[in-house]
C-alpha cells in the first residue's frame, strides 16, 4: 500500500505488457470462512492479500482458528469443524468488507455464543436489514444500529429452522448469509433470487463436501451437514482486471494481456457491455482454475460508442460501474444506465460519486434514482473525492490517463482493501500516476 493518501493521475504512455491481477476478493473471503468450518486442514492459493480479506481471516483467528501464512497469497487453515468456533473476546472488525460482515452475520447467528460485528466508517453506513430480516425468519436474533446499520449484535444460542425465501434484491451476500445459517438450521433452507447472482458460496460449499442443490437463481441445502477440508485455488479478480480493460480500451496505442482472469458468467457483465461499446477484448489460453473458468484477456485500444446498458447485465457487473462510467465518458455518444439503484448502497453512493467526479472533470451526467446518462466529452483536470471507495479511486486513476490535465484523487488508501499494489502495477503498464508527492 502506498504511503500517500492521494494520487495525481495524468496521461502516461500507451499501456503495454502482461499483467498478473491479484486473487478474487469474493472467493478469498469464502475460502477462509469455509476452510475454518471444515474438518481438517485446507490450503488456499491465490488468496487476496487485501485488507478486506485479511480482516475476515483475522476474525476467524479471533474465534480460535489457526491460519498460517507460509508465503504471500497462501494460507493453511486448520479447520475447527462447524461446531468448533470459540466466542471472540471482543467485537469482530470487518473493516470495509460488506461481504465479510453479511456472511459472518449468517454464520454467527447460528453459533452458541454472542458476538458483535463492526466495520469502518463506510461499512458502518451500509444497510444490514436486508440480511438481518430474512435471518430473523430462520429464528436468528440480531440487533442493528439505528437505521439498520452496523454494528450488529448477534445473540447466540437461538434454534434455527430452515425457510424457503425469495430475496427482495439480487444479492449474493444475502443469499450466502442465509445458506450459512441454513447449514445449522433444522430442515431445508431454500433461497430464490430475482436475478441470479454470483454462485461462489454454492460452488465452494459443494467443493467442501456439502450436499447442495443449485442452479442459476436457486439454492437449497439441508441443515446439519459437515464440511470436509479441501484445497482452494483462487483465480484473478475480474473486478480488479476491469480497470485495465477500460484503461487499455481508451488509451490510444495500448495493448495489454491480463493473465488467467476469473470469468464466472455472473461476474463478467462488463466484458459484454464493453464489447457492445466496440471494445477489442479477446480471450486466450482458456482453462479452469479452482473450478472457475479463466482465460488471458487481451485488450487493445478501440474507439468506443455509447450504449444503453442492458438491465439484465446489471447484477453481473454490479461492481464494475465505476469503470464503466469512465469508458462511457470516452465513448462516442451517451451511455444510459438503468435498474442500478443498488449502486447507491455500495462502499459509497457510486451513482452520485461517479456523477460528481465526472462533472468535476467537465462532463454532463444526468442522474436518476436508479441510474445515469453519461454524456461523453474531453476530460479536464480537477480534484476528485473518492469518499473512501476503492473502486472510485481506481476509476479516476484510469480517467486521468486520457485527461487534458491532472486528476487529483483524494482518499486512495482504501484501494488496499481489494487491490493492493494497484498503483505500482498501473505505473509499470504505463499509467501516469504519482503517489509519492
Ligand atoms: C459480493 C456480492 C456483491 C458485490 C460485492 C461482493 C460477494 O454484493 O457487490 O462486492 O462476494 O458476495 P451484493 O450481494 O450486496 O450485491
Amino acid at each position: 500500500m502506498s504511503e500517500a493518501n492521494h494520487w495525481a493521475a495524468r496521461a502516461g504512455a500507451p499501456l503495454r505488457g502482461t499483467l498478473t491481477i491479484p486473487g478474487d476478493k469474493s472467493i478469498s473471503h469464502r475460502s477462509v470462512m469455509f476452510a475454518a468450518l471444515a474438518d481438517g486442514v485446507s490450503t488456499v492459493d491465490g488468496f487476496l492479500e487485501g485488507e478486506d480479506t485479511r480482516a475476515t481471516a483475522a476474525s476467524f483467528a479471533k474465534m480460535g482458528v489457526r491460519i498460517e501464512t507460509p508465503s504471500p497469497s497462501r494460507r493453511i487453515v486448520h479447520g475447527v469443524g462447524v461446531d468448533g468456533l470459540q466466542a471472540p473476546a471482543a467485537p469482530l472488525d470487518c473493516g470495509n468488507a460488506g461481504t465479510g460482515m453479511r456472511l459472518l452475520a449468517g454464520l454467527l447467528a447460528a453459533q452458541r455464543f454472542d458476538s458483535t460485528l463492526m466495520g469502518d466508517a463506510s461499512l458502518s453506513k451500509r444497510p444490514m436489514r436486508r440480511v438481518t430480516l430474512p435471518l430473523a425468519k430462520l429464528g436468528a436474533r440480531i440487533d442493528t444500529g439505528e437505521g439498520g446499520t452496523p454494528p450488529l449484535r448477534i445473540h447466540g444460542g437461538q434454534p434455527l429452522v430452515g425457510i424457503d425465501h425469495t430475496l427482495d434484491v439480487a444479492s449474493a451476500q444475502v443469499k450466502s448469509a442465509l445458506l450459512l445459517a441454513g447449514l445449522y438450521a433444522r430442515g431445508e433452507t431454500v433461497v430464490r433470487e430475482p436475478h441470479p447472482t454470483r454462485d461462489y458460496t454454492e460452488r465452494m460449499l459443494a467443493a467442501f463436501g456439502v450436499e447442495i442443490d443449485y442452479s442459476p437463481g436457486y439454492a437449497r441445502l439441508r441443515g446439519g451437514q459437515r464440511l470436509r477440508a479441501t484445497d482452494v485455488a483462487v483465480p484473478a479478480d475480474f473486478s480488479s482486471a476491469a480497470f485495465f480493460l477500460v484503461a487499455a480500451s481508451i488509451v490510444p496505442g495500448s495493448e495489454l494481456r491480463l493473465r488467467q482472469v476469473g470469468l464466472n458468467p455472473r461476474r463478467t457483465g462488463l466484458l459484454q457491455a464493453l464489447r457492445l461499446m466496440g471494445a477489442d477484448i479477446r480471450e486466450d489460453n482458456a482453462g479452469v482454475h479452482g473450478g472457475e473458468p479463466v482465460a488471458d484477456l487481451l485488450v487493445r485500444h478501440a474507439p468506443l460508442h455509447g450504449i444503453e446498458v442492458p438491465e439484465t447485465l446489471v447484477p453481473d457487473m454490479i461492481d464494475e460501474f465505476p469503470a464503466l462510467f469512465i469508458a462511457a465518458a470516452c465513448a462516442n455518444g451517451p451511455t444510459v444506465v438503468r435498474g442500478a439503484a443498488e449502486l447507491r448502497v455500495k462502499e459509497s453512493d457510486r451513482l452520485g460519486v461517479m456523477a460528481a467526479g465526472l462533472r468535476t472533470l467537465g462532463l454532463r451526467v444526468d442522474e436518476t434514482p436508479d441510474g445515469a446518462t453519461i454524456h461523453p466529452g474531453p476530460l479536464g483536470s480537477g480534484t476528485i473525492e473518492s469518499h473512501d471507495d476503492h473502486r472510485i479511486a481506481m476509476a479516476f486513476a484510469v480517467a486521468g490517463q486520457v485527461a487534458t490535465g491532472e486528476v487529483c484523487i483524494r482518499e486512495v488508501a482504501t484501494v488496499a482493501t481489494s487491490f493492493p499494489g494497484f498503483d505500482t502495477l498501473a505505473r509499470g503498464a504505463g499509467f501516469g500516476l504519482d503517489s509519492s508527492f
